[in-house]
């Protein structure tokens, strides 16, 4: 019994472990007694049922080789929750693998969001390990337990390992597309591409480059969300496993002490996610994920501000797409510790972790960092601004985004004619046709793949090159779209703009042959259309926004926000906006 007394809270005497929110039967003594019957049925003894009791949300799935790690995981978790004297109990919530979900997995984050969510409230735990890694489970989890307001602790499933093609080191999936791209422009044949297909992924995990997973999960420590080093070992190794062991004893802290998500995810630990966002050259669809969670809260993002912290935080991290080096790398450089410390004059460091001490002392009590060259230093940064740059201008009076660190310099002043793509299957039609009227001075415009448009707003930001201008040899042109892009994508891509055109922004109207200036230095982005022309267009072409009649499908295009609000539903976010991140006025 005195397992039972030392998780009860002092402050107050909420009912705690399998007491909690039991089933309304009319009748709160016989409500406990029917479920302690219940799970007597599976072999629990008293003794365990008055432990402190740990969810662990389990997303393991056949769909999803991300997560192909989850059995050890929970198995470790399991015996670190144990070791710290709490009761472990899975339990299952949907899982979204990136490449296996129709129309995209964007369309389904909030989905998952709202399963985590409602899991949490509706089943006895004292805290929650959730356990994610593909791009959209980390956000869905995070989302769903900022809303329900448990102690909860982010674990990692980790990066896959790298292959090696021909003696080259190849990853997903920054490399699947530059041998996509190599094989589109005939420069390899179909033999070649078969055993790079091999190669890619070499092991269960998440992508091996700073993608969306590996943003997402640095971001997930910079929130302070995960132990110190959770955010680096790669799925399949030793460390991973003892993160995840650590992970489980750590839960049974916060539910003793109550540790409650909302005294970690504040104001300051956002401004330091955001700083890390940057200072990794993370993946652009970290900013919208950040947005979702942040408006969970009651955090409203400021673009303009975000830009602001981009021109003073450096890109440090070397790893693909905008370096040259991998996760598992990234980890024997002394991962997120690393980092952190070479960021600290930049960050709140007096931010709590779910350990229940700061970030700030988190870094000093890690181990030295050491000479390396995956993690820069601030005097000798990969790039000299953050990642990602917010673009603003007629075309986008909602703010649009561009990954500068991983676009070609020259193309980031640029003023072109406008190639324009009504939607998906218009740009499968005609990208390769040879009677595509392109040049390597024009702009694409891909319109219809924004929140609502696809709808998911689904990662086809990336146009191929034209295969006309890939066979001369053109390897990046300037390219617009209210969709995203893979985080392991590069090039001068123009991304998020809003509002999209699917509910008549300005990019709906923009013609073939319409100019387009883009000045990444000015963070402009112009139609170069006067406005009462604009106006004649929208008279004569007005756009209807899309509907459906039933199912998830009406509820996703009824509620779903735009990129400025992270594409959350409008009734998930806070009911009330109490602040602003991140807090950086201007110079
Ligand atoms: Fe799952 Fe890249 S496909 S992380």
């Amino acid at each position: 019994m005195a397992e039972q007394d030392t998780h009860k809270d002092d402050a107050a005497d909420a009912p705690a472990g399998m007491r909690k929110g039991v089933t309304h039967y009319g009748d709160a003594g016989f409500s406990l007694f029917l479920r302690k019957a219940f799970i007597k049925g599976a072999g629990y003894t008293d003794a365990a049922l008055d432990r402190p009791v740990i969810g662990i949300a389990d997303t393991g799935s056949g769909y999803n080789p991300c997560h192909g790690n989850m059995p050890q995981l929970i198995e470790a978790v399991q015996r670190g929750v144990m070791l710290a004297g709490g009761l472990p109990v899975k339990f299952p919530t949907i899982s979204i693998g990136e490449s296996f979900a129709q129309p995209t997995s964007m369309y389904l984050r909030n989905l998952m969001s709202m399963d985590t969510e409602e899991m949490l409230r509706a089943q006895p735990m004292d805290a929650v390990v959730l356990i994610g890694g593909c791009d959209k489970t980390v956000p869905a989890q995070l989302m769903g337990a900022a809303s329900a307001g448990l102690p909860a602790i982010q674990l990692i499933t980790g990066s896959m390992l790298t292959g090696s093609h021909r003696g080259e080191t190849v990853g997903a999936c920054t490399d699947c597309r530059r041998y996509w791209g190599k094989f589109r422009a005939e420069e390899i044949d179909e033999t070649e591409i078969a055993d790079v297909n091999n190669q890619l992924v070499a092991s269960v995990g998440t992508c091996s480059v700073m993608g969306t997973a590996s943003t997402m999960a640095c971001v997930a420590e910079a929130l302070g969300m995960t132990v110190p080093g959770g955010a680096s070992p790669p799925a399949v190794t030793a460390d991973r496993m003892r993160v995840a062991e650590h992970t489980g004893s750590v839960a049974v802290q916060m539910a003793k002490s109550r540790l409650t998500i909302d005294k970690v995810l504040t104001a300051k630990a956002f401004e330091n996610a955001m700083r890390v966002l940057l200072a990794i050259g993370g993946s652009t669809n970290g900013i919208v994920h950040l947005t979702a969670i942040a408006g969970r809260m009651g955090f409203e993002v400021d673009l303009k501000a975000l830009d602001r912290m981009g021109r003073e935080t450096p890109v440090l991290v070397d790893l693909k797409p905008s370096g040259q080096h991998y996760m598992e790398h990234f980890h024997a450089a002394g991962g997120m510790t690393a980092l952190l410390r070479e960021l600290k004059p930049l960050l709140h460091l007096d931010a709590l972790t779910v350990t229940g001490r700061t970030l700030g002392e988190e870094i000093d009590a890690a181990r030295p960092s050491f000479k390396q060259d995956v993690i820069r230093t601030r005097a000798h940064p990969i790039y000299p601004q953050g990642g990602i740059a917010v673009l603003q201008g007629n075309l986008a009076p909602g703010g649009a985004i561009i990954k500068q660190s991983a676009a070609d310099a020259k193309l980031m002043e640029h003023e072109g004619r406008a190639v324009v793509f009504e939607g998906l299957e218009d740009l499968a039609n005609r990208i390769d046709s040879d009677d595509l009227d392109v040049t390597a001075d024009d702009v694409l415009v891909l319109k219809n793949i924004g929140p609502k448009g696809a709808p998911g707003m689904p990662e086809a930001g990336y146009i191929p090159i034209p295969r006309k201008l890939a066979r001369q040899g053109v390897k990046d042109i300037v390219r617009i779209s209210d969709g995203r892009m893979s985080g392991t994508a590069f090039g001068t891509i123009v991304l998020h703009v809003t509002p999209e055109s699917a509910v008549g922004g300005p990019l709906a109207y923009v013609r073939n042959g319409d100019r387009i200036r883009l000045s990444v230095e000015k963070r402009e982005l112009a139609l170069l259309v006067s406005v009462d022309e604009l106006v004649r267009r929208k008279s004569a072409q007005p756009v209807v926004a899309p509907t459906a009649q039933r199912g998830y499908r009406k509820l996703f295009l009824e509620t779903v926000t735009q990129a400025d609000q992270g594409v959350d539903f409008d009734f998930l976010r806070a009911a009330k906006m109490v602040a602003k991140v991140p807090s950086v006025p201007p110079a």
